[in-house]
């Protein structure tokens, strides 16, 4: 069984998957590089910066492992499993090695300061080690690892946001792009490893955010997410004292458009504050719909993993969510199995849920990971079989809670940006609602297209995904 399961396929869907050839003139670039990322949707942002910054030392970028010259994996560490996958496709990459010499492999990311050494040094399995704040620095060490040297720059820093440099969109739908608002996490969940990969939490220049957006706007793009680990923590002081919240960046973005539609992530529990929830209820353009990690439902387990609320904070929190922001969209992630969970807590775990009604979850079972409070201070002490029968459990109830809503819309019309052709047939659209519900439909002969917005109808559901059909037209 997977440790990962997830009600919905979205982001993850994506594990892996490299990117799109582009700027790719020989002429101009003189060596090829090929970048697969892992994990969260922070991790596919910072592969647009590192595309960037490599594309302006005179490196382009391939879909092709096999053409390229250097080969990077941006990694995650957040549960072992994916750490797991990391390693044996890096052994993979170690194999092509002695086939191709010059082949140069890079660990960025999660994964690079907690095993530089094993990977340079016992394994042999990597050329290039690059953490998350130090990807300015790789034009420099891939030229030390030309010339036959290991090449590691792993420093956290307390400013670096990029904030200077344009992502180069890598496999994009040209409709909806990420933003990275902010880097590092101070949180200190007690199972998380992120406060130790990626460092301190930082906000980045409000206005180079919104410069971005409109940037982003006028190249064609519809929708911009703003990412961070914990967005309503987001507090930018500029030079003149100036201070930007998270409500008034959203605000800022907001205003770029009405046809601009707004999306965020993640936000903390604690840290949500009603002047975004007015925020999101002023402004259309701004989507409906909150992801709002739970992890537990028990108090007392909500305690040991340091989330600073207990289970009826976080209800009166859903709450408030439904009285400023009725029809809002709410996902969760959740947590099964953490340490000293009994049969009581996940029971709560349960209820909570039902009580949240979430649209979507991404559930996983606990996994210890190396240096976190969890590790020193809990013991790892639910056996795996229970764990994965609670998460089972969870993930039962979740497709049942994902089936409800999506049957609460059958009858409603709903205002949905277009992304594409669905998975299934070129004959039918797929698009978001603004509650972030996937919706398929039929093109028919319509002059649609990809990036337009379409008032559809639902008429159909399965627990994934609404299917519709456009009203005006
Ligand atoms: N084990 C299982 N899940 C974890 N997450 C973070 N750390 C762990 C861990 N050690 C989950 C949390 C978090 C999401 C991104 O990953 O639910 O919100
Ligand atoms: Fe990890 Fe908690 Fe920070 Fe999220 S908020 S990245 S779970 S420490």
């Amino acid at each position: 069984m997977q440790d990962l399961l997830i009600s919905k396929v979205q982001d993850e869907s994506r594990q892996g998957e490299a990117f799109a050839p582009f700027l790719n003139d020989p002429s101009v670039y003189r060596k090829k590089f090929y970048i697969e990322s892992y994990g969260c949707q922070m991790n596919f942002a910072d592969s647009e910066i590192v595309a960037s910054i490599l594309n302006n030392s005179g490196f382009g970028a391939t879909r092709n492992a096999e053409e390229a010259d250097l080969v990077f994996l941006n990694t995650c560490s957040i549960r072992e499993k994916a750490e797991q996958t990391v390693r044996k496709r890096l052994t993979e990459f170690r194999k092509a090695k002695q086939a191709r010499p010059g082949l140069l492999v890079g660990v960025l990311g999660c994964m690079a300061e907690r095993l530089k050494s094993k990977f340079l040094e016992e394994e042999k399995l990597v050329d290039i080690v690059v953490g998350p704040d130090a990807y300015r620095s790789l034009p420099g060490l891939i030229e030390e690892a030309e010339g036959g040297q290991k090449a590691v720059n792993v420093l956290l820093s307390r400013e670096e946001t990029y904030a200077d440099i344009a992502p180069v969109r890598l496999d994009s739908n040209g409709v909806s792009a990420f933003v990275s608002i902010m880097r590092g996490c101070n949180n200190m969940c007690s199972f998380c490893v992120v406060p130790f990969t990626r460092g301190r939490e930082r906000s980045r220049d409000a206005f180079s955010i919104v410069q971005e957006c409109e940037a982003l706007f006028n190249d064609g793009f519809k929708e911009v997410t703003l990412l961070g680990q914990n967005v309503d923590s987001y507090y930018f002081s500029g030079d003149n004292a100036e201070t930007v919240t998270f409500a008034m960046l959203l605000e800022m973005v907001a205003k770029i458009s009405p046809g601009l539609r707004v999306r965020f992530s993640t936000s903390h529990p604690k840290d949500i504050t009603d002047d975004v929830l007015h925020t999101m209820e002023k402004y259309e353009n701004i989507c409906k719909y909150i992801h709002l990690p739970v992890q537990s439902g028990s108090s007392r387990i909500l305690q040991l993993m340091n989330r600073t609320y207990t289970r009826e904070w976080y209800m009166a929190k859903i709450n408030r969510i439904r009285e400023i922001l009725p029809g809002c969209g709410i996902s969760s992630d959740i947590i099964a199995g953490f340490c000293t969970e009994t049969e009581e807590d996940h029971q709560d775990t349960l209820s909570i849920m039902q009580y949240s009604g979430y649209d979507l979850s991404y559930m996983f079972f606990y996994s210890e990971r190396p240096g976190t409070l969890a590790q020193r201070r809990y013991k790892d002490d639910i056996p795996e079989a229970v764990k994965k029968r609670r998460l089972q459990e969870i993930v039962d109830l979740q497709n049942a809670l994902s089936k409800q809503s999506n049957q609460k819309d059958l009858g409603k019309t709903f205002q949905v940006l277009i992304e594409g052709d669905s998975k299934k047939s070129d004959q039918d659209w797929m698009g978001r609602t603004s509650h972030n519900k996937v919706i398929v439909f039929p093109k028919h002969n319509y002059s649609l297209k990809k990036g337009d917005y379409a008032m559809v109808t639902v008429n159909d559901c399965t627990k994934a995904t609404l299917l519709g059909e456009v009203q005006n037209n």
